[in-house]
């Protein structure tokens, strides 16, 4: 054999090898020279707009997977315009939207909020947006609900600092649409215009102040919400990739 041929013959046996090598790793298929097969077919994969489930269940809606109940229009009506009403902080210059300005993604901008007299409170004001979707209130989680919450900043002295309950009460009792509107909303009660109710108005206005998008209706299960939003497929993509 000449040193040529013997060269030969080596890379013969390792090309051999190495074909066995894979086939043997792919598909346990018996060692042959030729080239590896396809892999075998595998389980479908999803189409460009599904999303893995096992992916999916990562994820909650806003708003947990709950149906909320019904809003009751009387109460949202008259949460909506207390939230926005100054005439419940003492000098009748801050409301609820002064801090958490609607149209402001539900927050003031600053990095302590400015309240009454222009005190500044220590704290930034967070977002009243899907507020009442969160397992408690505050930063520091002291309120339990958003109808809790909500009488906070009223007697507040560095908020809307009313000097009593009785003092809130006694505001909204003059004003005759304010009496129309708590009779309203709370039928049947002996004195319905009372500073609980204040809370419970408020409290029904912000649990409307969900964003609940598309992707959130899908996670949620209904599948169409997510087809229909042909644009969004490379979210879907991504979302599958981060699963890897
Ligand atoms: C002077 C500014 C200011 C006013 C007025 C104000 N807030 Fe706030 N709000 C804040 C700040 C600051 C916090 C955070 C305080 C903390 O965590 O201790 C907050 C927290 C909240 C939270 C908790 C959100 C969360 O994610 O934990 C809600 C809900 C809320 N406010 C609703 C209201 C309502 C309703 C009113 C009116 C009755 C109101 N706020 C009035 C500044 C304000």
């Amino acid at each position: 054999m000449t040193t040529t041929n013997v060269l030969k013959g080596i890379l013969a046996i390792s090309a051999a090898a190495l074909a066995v090598g894979c086939t043997s790793k792919q598909s346990g298929a018996p060692a042959s020279a030729a080239p590896p097969a396809a892999p075998p077919a595998t389980k479908e994969p999803p189409a460009a707009d599904e999303i893995d489930p096992k992916v999916l269940k990562r994820f909650l809606p806003i708003g947990g997977t709950e149906t909320p109940p019904a809003p009751d229009a009387a109460k949202v009506a008259l949460g909506r315009m207390l939230f926005h009403d100054k005439r419940l902080s003492r000098n009748r210059e801050i409301a609820c939207s002064s801090c958490h300005t609607l149209t402001r993604f539900g927050i003031d901008g600053q990095t302590t909020s400015k309240g009454i007299n222009g005190k500044r409170g220590v704290r930034n004001a967070p977002s009243v947006f899907n507020a009442a979707t969160h397992i408690a209130q505050f930063w520091d989680g002291r309120a339990q609900s958003v109808e809790t919450q909500a009488k906070g900043p009223i007697m507040n002295p560095t908020e809307m600092a009313m000097p009593s309950e009785h003092a809130v009460v006694g505001v909204l009792s003059g004003v005759p649409a304010y009496v129309e509107m708590f009779t309203k909303a709370f039928p049947g009660e002996r004195r319905p215009v009372s500073f609980k109710n204040v809370g419970e108005a408020i409290g029904a206005f912000e649990r409307g102040l969900v964003t609940t998008s598309r992707w959130d209706r899908y996670i949620h299960g209904e599948r169409e919400a997510w087809r229909a939003t042909r644009g969004h497929r490379s979210a879907a993509r991504c979302s599958r990739k981060s699963a890897l």
